[in-house]
């Protein structure tokens, strides 16, 4: 992500939980404040010439510039979840070989989408870890996670048993000891990126875009006990040259596709 000037800011007439969270975003993410008063956003980020404003809504936190911004929500996972929970296979699941209870690193955790329909199907004895390496994206992700409103308690507390991590995987994993988790999952940011996902389109501006290199994948292999995935769009051909071999397809509409390398003992 190229450097962009971001300020905290809050919604007029701020209640007394928003205030409080000024001090924890200025000092967790290393903006400084500029008072709402009376302003409009886009009179706001000419006043102070940002590029971003980091608002603290009543229910929830927004990276916002003149035409977009940027939330957490769910996407599509909350219809994964009561999917599988009907019965219907998911090609994550399949692809990961997901048992309960197992552990899983998300390597690239955006939203944590993917994580919330694995830490679902893992239960209340699994473990899910997710790294993302960038930390206003970490940020909200980790607020949503805790502090969306839903009312399925199961859906919460997968929500919550998700951790999320402010780094780069690439350290991450060497960090790791071999054979620490059973599952090592990349979603890195697609080459030939897919325009039609607005989900992708308002992440798009501050992920990391970089993609997965032979090293990382070794290093996952060393990491996994059983196997590592990573998804792709479905005519892509990066996964095979990577030494991914088994596939599993693919999506709603099936435009992407899951790899995995097995690991043979
Ligand atoms: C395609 S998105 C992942 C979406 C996610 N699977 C979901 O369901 O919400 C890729 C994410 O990985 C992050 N990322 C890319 N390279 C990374 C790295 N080296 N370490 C950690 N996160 C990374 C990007 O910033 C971006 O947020």
């Amino acid at each position: 992500m190229l450097d962009k000037v971001i300020k905290v800011t809050t919604t007029k007439n701020p209640r007394d939980n928003q205030l409080i969270k000024i001090k924890e975003i200025q000092e967790k993410l290393g903006l400084s404040y500029v008072e709402r008063k009376n302003y409009s956003i886009a009179d706001l980020i000419e006043k102070y010439k940002c590029d971003y404003l980091f608002v603290i809504k009543r229910d929830k936190l927004v990276l916002t510039d003149i035409n977009t911004e940027l939330f957490w929500h769910p996407n599509m996972a909350f219809l994964k979840i009561k999917a599988i929970q009907k019965g219907e296979s998911d090609p994550i699941i399949r692809a990961m070989d997901l048992q309960k209870g197992d552990s899983v690193l998300d390597c690239t955790l955006g939203f944590a989408a993917d994580s919330l329909v694995v830490s679902s199907y893992l239960g209340d004895e699994g473990t899910i870890v997710g790294t993302e390496v960038n930390k206003y994206i970490a940020y909200l992700t980790a607020e949503g996670l805790d502090n969306y409103n839903t009312d399925g308690l199961e859906i919460k507390s997968a929500m919550q048993r998700i951790k999320v991590i402010n780094a780069d995987y690439n350290n991450y994993l060497k960090s790791l000891e071999d054979n620490s988790f059973d599952i090592v999952y990349f979603d890195p940011m697609f080459k030939v990126p897919n325009k039609k996902s607005e989900f992708m389109n308002s992440l798009r501006p501050f992920a990391e875009h970089s993609y997965l290199s032979l090293e990382s994948v070794n290093e996952a292999l060393r990491v996994a006990r059983k196997r590592v995935v990573a998804k792709d769009r479905m005519f892509s051909k990066e996964l095979e040259s990577l030494g991914f071999t088994e596939f599993y397809g693919g999506g709603a509409r099936g435009s992407t596709k899951y790899g995995a390398i097995i690991k043979t003992i």
